[in-house]
């Protein structure tokens, strides 16, 4: 059976609010909560472990842990705390737009495909993407049919997730997502098509976005 991490033990300083983002009152929720409910109506997740910022009790029906210094930290303490389960999924609570059919689509893809270590969600990129120089001079323009935008969750083998995170704790805190952890050490990660509204909640932008999006359902 899956377990399954979330994250919400970042401050959340490009949104600005005076709590931290995952406990922004968000379509008359936590933001928070929008994540755990999604994942509560999941088929096959055993329990739920959340990283939570320093002092913060975990909500009723999971168990919490306090975060450490980078998001991969994070990872790795939620994990330690978790106990066994397999695979193992990592989900941001900045995503508060996720649904138990995102949850399955990961979850499936990474069953199917043996020869993958990770299947993490992701949408094909709309923008045109240039690479450009430290005075932003154009370099190339990136071939857009082959780009993702990668999201979470992000669904790993355990013992690829394991393999992944006995790094450096300086390496922990250059990656930005798990899944290039495992692309590093020579794991094969697969996308998973799961759209665009899976958005993370970055800027006052993202969030009053994301409220539009609630109130509808
Ligand atoms: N996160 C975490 N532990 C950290 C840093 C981040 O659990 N040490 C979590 C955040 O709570 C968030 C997710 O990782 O759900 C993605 O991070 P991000 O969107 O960058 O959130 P924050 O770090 O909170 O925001 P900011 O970078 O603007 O401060
Ligand atoms: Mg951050």
């Amino acid at each position: 059976m899956a377990v399954a991490l979330v994250l919400a033990a970042g401050r959340g300083e490009r949104l600005g609010a005076e709590r931290p983002k995952a406990l922004v009152e968000l379509a008359g929720r936590p933001m928070l909560q929008w994540s755990l409910d999604a994942l509560a109506q999941s088929a096959g997740i055993e329990r739920i472990v959340v990283a939570l910022p320093p002092g913060v009790e975990p909500p009723p029906g999971v168990d919490g842990v306090p975060g450490g210094a980078s998001r991969s930290d994070s990872v790795r303490l939620a994990l330690a705390a978790a106990g066994a389960g397999d695979p193992v999924l990592v989900h941001d609570a900045a995503r508060p737009l996720l649904t138990p059919e995102i949850v399955r689509e990961t979850l499936v893809a990474l069953e199917r495909d043996e020869l993958a270590d990770a299947a993490i969600a992701a949408a094909p990129v709309t923008d045109t993407i240039k690479r450009v120089d430290e005075r932003q001079g154009v370099l190339e323009t990136l071939e857009r049919s082959r780009l993702w935008a990668v999201q979470t969750p992000q669904v790993f083998r355990r013992a690829a997730l394991d393999r992944a995170l006995d790094v450096s704790d300086e390496l922990l805190a250059s990656a930005t997502d798990d899944a290039w952890l495992v692309e590093r050490s020579g794991g094969r990660v697969i996308v998973v098509a799961v759209g665009a509204e899976n958005l993370k909640v970055t800027t006052a932008l993202d969030l009053e976005t994301a409220a539009r999006l609630l109130a509808r359902r």
